[in-house]
């Protein structure tokens, strides 16, 4: 198919971007769900993340699972996934790889889940593998790996050993520094960083005084993270990325093509969607105009936008 947006096209990590935009995991199912909405094209996409995939099948949090609130929504889907043979022998197989790459979401409760599941997305035609260090550790206490800097590090240096494919940690905003964990997970071997997941928050019905969310948090995601989301690709950018040379997809509550500008200027090399899919599927093709239009008439390259902002 012709390339739309020749001023977006982009190399990330080793791989050839159509545009920016990566399809985050958990909004677009394993990357067929997408693909039925009319009037999509595989090219208004650099990427797309598949749903967040485990050793063996799990079939997720008890409901409810998603809640809407103002200006974002709250998710606790638990994972459900048909677990990684299934991806790799029955859904890898359908999908188009001639125009977009695709990056696994791999999750795991132990450090040998990690391990894995990048083993066997290694021996797989996906494009990337994205380690979502938000899951808790069974072993020690439940707590999030991705809340702790060294136990971070530790799972990317699992996943590390089991490939030589791009490997995307996919930081969590749940923790006091950042930076100091972007710092570990490049040294422990990560080619590039997704900056941010969701932040934990909660609902609560007043009539019946119970969590709405079966699993009591969730998630939350949507507008009302932009400002975080991006003050966090800021810190890392400057803090670690830029003198490392360390790709970063920026997410975070992107809606409109002039908040991808913005992760772009902050420092990010592509921009992820994921609430805003769930309301307008055909946003990427609003956000690729309007940051081709912006280019133009500023007379700017991607790359030379790319952590262009000006400080002091
Ligand atoms: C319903 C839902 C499911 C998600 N599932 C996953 C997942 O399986 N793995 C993961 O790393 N992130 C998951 N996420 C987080 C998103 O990929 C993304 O990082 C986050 O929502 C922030 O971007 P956004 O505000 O554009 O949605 C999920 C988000 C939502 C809303």
């Amino acid at each position: 198919m012709a390339m739309k947006y020749p001023s977006l096209k982009y190399r990330f990590c080793g791989m050839d971007f159509n545009s920016p935009i990566v399809l985050l995991s958990g909004c677009v199912g394993f990357g067929e769900e997408y693909t039925r909405v009319e009037g999509f094209s595989n090219c208004d996409v650099g990427a797309v993340c598949l749903k967040g995939t485990t050793g063996t099948a799990r079939l997720g949090n008890r409901p409810h699972r998603i809640y809407e609130t103002p200006a974002g929504m709250l998710n606790a889907i638990g994972l459900q996934n048909p677990g990684v043979n299934h991806v790799v022998d029955q859904i890898l197989p359908s999908l188009d790889f001639s125009e977009t790459r695709f990056i696994a979401n791999v999750s795991g409760s132990t450090l040998e889940e990690y391990a894995e599941v990048t083993a066997r997305f290694d021996n797989s035609p996906i494009d990337a593998i994205e380690i979502n260090i938000s899951c808790p550790n069974v072993k020690e206490g439940g707590v999030a790996f991705g809340n702790i800097p060294e136990m971070s590090a530790r799972v990317v240096e699992a996943c590390r050993k089991m490939t030589d494919k791009p490997l995307i940690t996919k930081l969590s905003p749940n923790q006091t520094d950042i930076v100091e964990n972007a710092r570990l997970c490049i040294e422990a071997g990560s080619d590039a960083l997704a900056v941010i997941n969701t932040l934990m928050g909660m609902a609560i019905d007043i009539h019946a005084r119970r969590p709405v969310l079966g699993n009591i948090q969730g998630g939350l995601s949507g507008p009302a993270i932009k400002p975080i989301a991006l003050l966090k690709v800021h810190q890392v950018f400057q803090g670690v990325c830029k003198t490392h040379g360390i790709p970063i997809i920026g997410q975070g509550g992107i809606t409109t093509a002039e908040d991808a500008l913005e992760f772009l200027i902050a420092g990010a090399s592509a921009i992820g969607i994921g609430t805003a899919l769930f309301y307008d599927p055909l946003v990427c093709k609003k956000i690729n105009q309007g940051v081709s239009r912006y280019l133009e008439s500023k007379n700017l390259t991607l790359d030379k936008l790319i952590g262009s902002l000006e400080l002091g």
